[in-house]
């Protein structure tokens, strides 16, 4: 199925149609496996459906969520990690227990808790919905340019430009990380429901390539136009351009 492209307005709108988008899949399937990007551009929609949740128009609290990436050697407990992120975006404001938030290893042996991850996807029956940004270099999660559709969850060394993107997130000009952890494209890939979104005109170019270019493991994010049913939501800048 080709992918459904749908250019919104602003970034207002691109919140709110995302979260609209979230919360028919929810109603549908309360206890969803949730995989959750981090990042800026979901920020919107997550603040949404929190509202949402605080209005009692929609319930997330039973989902399971799947952490996307991690960043490697950031100590467990500090707050900069992408879980803890996670954790005050995603799964507090909607009321989901921490134990039901997947997390990927961002130390100890990581190789082995990548396999763990990697398990409580199959036992969750894989991910019903995956909720994704895309980097300035067609990264999806921290699979880096060239990365194929066969790669697992694992240890992956960061893009100079995914981490000078990722330095701004923390107000700082020092790096976080210089290696992550990312769950592959083949579990992406095979989410049964994919929510791409981009917004801004910094993301244009790259936007046009992953939706219009060749399907390629040098555009990491054009491999979500093999998965099942994938719906990509930009604002106009991120399309066309236009303030
Ligand atoms: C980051 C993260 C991705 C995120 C992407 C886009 O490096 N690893 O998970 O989706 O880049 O980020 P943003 O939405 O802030 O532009």
């Amino acid at each position: 199925m080709p992918p459904s492209i749908l250019v919104q307005r602003d970034y207002d709108d691109l919140s709110r149609a995302g979260a609209d988008f979230v919360a028919e899949i929810v109603a549908a399937r309360p206890d969803a496996a949730v995989l959750v990007a981090t990042g800026e551009t979901p920020m919107g929609v997550y603040a949404e459906l929190a509202r949402r949740q605080e209005a009692g128009t929609f319930d997330g609290s039973l989902l399971q969520v799947f952490q996307l990436d991690e960043y490697a050697g950031i100590p467990d407990h500090d707050r900069r990690t992408l879980y803890a992120w996670t954790l005050r975006a995603f799964a507090d404001p909607l009321h989901i227990p921490h134990r039901r938030v997947v997390r990927l290893p961002g130390n100890g042996d990581i190789a082995d808790g990548c396999a763990a991850y990697d398990r409580s996807v199959a036992a969750a029956g894989g991910i019903h919905l995956a909720i994704l940004g895309i980097g300035i270099n067609g990264h999806v999660g921290f699979n880096e340019p060239p990365s194929d559709r066969w790669t697992t969850t694992r240890a992956v060394r960061l893009a100079p430009e995914t981490i000078r993107a990722n330095a701004r997130y923390w107000g700082q000009r020092e790096p976080v990380a210089r290696r992550g952890v990312t769950v592959g494209m083949m579990t992406l890939v095979s989410a049964r429901r994919t929510l791409l979104m981009a917004s801004g005109r910094s993301k244009r170019d790259i936007v046009r390539r992953a939706m219009r270019g060749p399907v390629s493991a040098d555009v990491p994010a054009s491999l979500l136009r093999d998965a099942d049913d994938l719906t990509v939501l930009v604002d106009r800048s991120a399309w066309d351009g236009a303030a």
